[in-house]
């Protein structure tokens, strides 16, 4: 399996006096197109590790590699993290004299992007997530979720293989941070794109793929999110008619009407094969 994200022994210790260890020898793999949660108490580091993994602070000792490249020997940062990640922050620092499309179009100022593809990019980016209607507004004219959606669309601007986002459901109420998350999950599926997302929020956790718990600088769990459909398949199969079924009794099938059964029976033979 490929990873994107590989960090070895990453640590991080702040201060000289009273030293805070942020980050405590972590060591974690991310596979390209997984959707990770980072979750954990205040303080244990989650924050730290972003930074880290999109080389916005140096570790004290340890690796990050990206893309199988250790971020210590990137010549360039700046160039580096301008082409290959992506942020989302809680507070969506976008600029307020700016509109919506300048926004997004600042991420590709630096870039080999001519005037005219960065303007319809951004025009892209900005209708992908649900705002084309909104490209002429200032950030003072949007909603909370709305300029959520514009540092998303930012975020994208470059095509990064990688979108790290702290806490971006923050700041707005379950609806709209739930509807942030719908539209990561989405560009997930869509665009392949790597998503390592910072929340207090279980909702949002439960969307993920994983979930990593952090404490005082450590990864104290790595949970896997069951498929849904593959939890109800095992409760059902768990149940006295999941059993009868499973175990080829033929009365046990009659409960169910055709279709369904052909559906069972097509997924249970695809299962054990
Ligand atoms: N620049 C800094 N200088 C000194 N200590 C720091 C610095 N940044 C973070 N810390 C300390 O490192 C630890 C981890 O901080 P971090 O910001 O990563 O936590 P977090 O998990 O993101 O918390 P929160 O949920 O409150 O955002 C904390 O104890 C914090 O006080
Ligand atoms: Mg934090």
């Amino acid at each position: 399996m490929e990873h994107i994200i590989e960090t070895q022994s990453l640590t991080k210790v702040y201060g000289d006096g009273a030293q805070v260890r942020a980050l405590d020898d972590v060591s974690i793999q991310i596979a390209k197109g997984e959707f990770v949660a980072v979750m954990g108490p205040s303080g244990s580091g989650k924050s730290t590790l972003l930074n880290m993994l999109g080389a916005l602070d140096l570790p004290s000792s340890g690796k990050v590699l990206i893309n199988g490249q250790d971020l210590q020997t990137v010549k360039n940062l700046d160039a580096f993290r301008a082409q290959t990640v992506g942020f989302v922050f809680q507070l969506h620092n976008l600029i307020p004299t700016l509109n919506a499309l300048e926004n997004v179009e600042v991420p590709m100022m630096g870039q080999p992007v001519g005037r005219g593809e960065r303007r319809k990019r951004a025009e892209e980016l900005l209708s992908m997530v649900g705002l084309g209607d909104r490209m002429h507004h200032l950030p003072n004219q949007l909603s909370g979720g709305q300029r959520q959606r514009v540092a998303i669309a930012r975020s994208l601007a470059n095509k990064p293989s990688l979108v790290l986002a702290d806490e971006p459901t923050g700041n707005l109420d379950s609806q709209s941070g739930s509807e942030v998350i719908n539209l990561l999950r989405e560009l997930n599926r869509d665009l392949k794109t790597t998503f390592v997302v910072v929340t207090h929020d279980l909702a949002v956790a439960r969307q993920t793929d994983r979930v990593l718990v952090m404490h005082d600088g450590k990864i104290a769990d790595d949970h896997r999110v069951g498929n849904p459909f593959e939890e109800d398949l095992k409760t059902f199969l768990g149940s006295g008619l999941g059993q009868a079924i499973f175990s080829g009794d033929p009365n046990a099938l009659e409960v169910l009407r055709p279709q369904q059964r052909v559906a069972l029976q097509n997924l249970l033979a695809n299962r054990s094969s």
